[in-house]
């Protein structure tokens, strides 16, 4: 089986219990990111998105989708998992929000080139398809100048993941190697080599604007990290947030 059937098989399978066990943490009523849910208006890395054609590439339950489409964003919410979008369904309703979902994988996304201002994921698709596939087709998607911008764990972060995927304080796997993870819960997870992800981007006319290395506040809560993961995170970057500009 292909990464993009094994993690559709996972997340359908895993929806339910995640989307129950977040959704008191996650899609509050300002858009925040990440483990720690560092809200946007802090961070202010995809800044207006008022008038723009934003497309979310592994929306989960659309969350972050729903809040950007209040602030005036003409969305697309593209997720893997069926499962997920059934969620999504529930809480656009829920929230009185219409606008696309399409269920497809980012490896390959059914919509025409320079289509979208700003292509995101808040540790979507970025995480669990090959960054050497996904990039491509967000490069073609987005238009000239277009924002592409995403979350994910840090390289350093995976190189520090012990068997039972807690970090640890020290390094337990090859960096140079770093490139696919199948997990023994049934999903694949990637991620690149520093200079590997800027050569990616440059290859495809996408110019790295910054990269935030998240530290959460002390003591800060999150239903994905232990408080021992958040003292990690403290010292060593655990999760990042890359903002990558499509040349004009
Ligand atoms: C951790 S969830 C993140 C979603 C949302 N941002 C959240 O915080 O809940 C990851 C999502 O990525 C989706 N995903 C995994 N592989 C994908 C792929 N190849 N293409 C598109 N979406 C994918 C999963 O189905 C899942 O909904």
């Amino acid at each position: 089986m292909s990464s993009s059937e094994l993690n559709r098989a996972f997340w359908d399978r895993q929806s339910d219990e995640y989307q129950e066990h977040h959704k008191a943490f996650i899609g509050t009523p300002e858009p925040r990111w990440g483990m720690w849910q560092i809200p946007e208006s802090e961070l202010r890395i995809l800044g207006d998105v008022a008038d723009k054609d934003v497309l979310e590439l592994g929306c989960g339950a659309a969350q972050w989708a729903i809040l950007l489409g209040k602030q005036g964003a003409r969305m697309v919410a593209l997720d893997n998992s069926e499962r997920q979008l059934e969620h999504a369904r529930r809480l656009m309703a829920d929230a009185g929000v219409d606008f696309p979902l399409l269920h497809s994988r980012a490896e390959s996304v059914p919509l025409p080139d320079a289509s979208f201002d700003v292509v995101f994921c808040d540790h979507g698709a970025l995480t669990f398809a090959d960054p050497h596939l996904v990039v491509p087709e967000v490069a073609r998607l987005l238009r000239p100048d277009g924002l592409f911008v995403f979350s994910h764990l840090t390289p350093l972060a995976w190189i520090c993941g012990d068997e039972d995927d807690y970090v640890v304080d020290r390094l337990v796997m090859d960096y140079f190697d770093v490139h696919r993870y199948d997990d023994a819960d049934g999903s694949v997870l990637f991620q690149l080599p520093y200079g590997e992800w800027i050569r990616l981007f440059r290859r495809n006319g996408l110019t790295v604007e910054e990269l935030i290395e998240v530290q959460p506040p002390e003591g800060a809560p999150s239903t994905y990290r232990t408080p021992e993961e958040t003292a990690w995170a403290r010292r060593w970057p655990m999760e990042e947030i890359w903002k990558v500009r499509k040349w004009s």
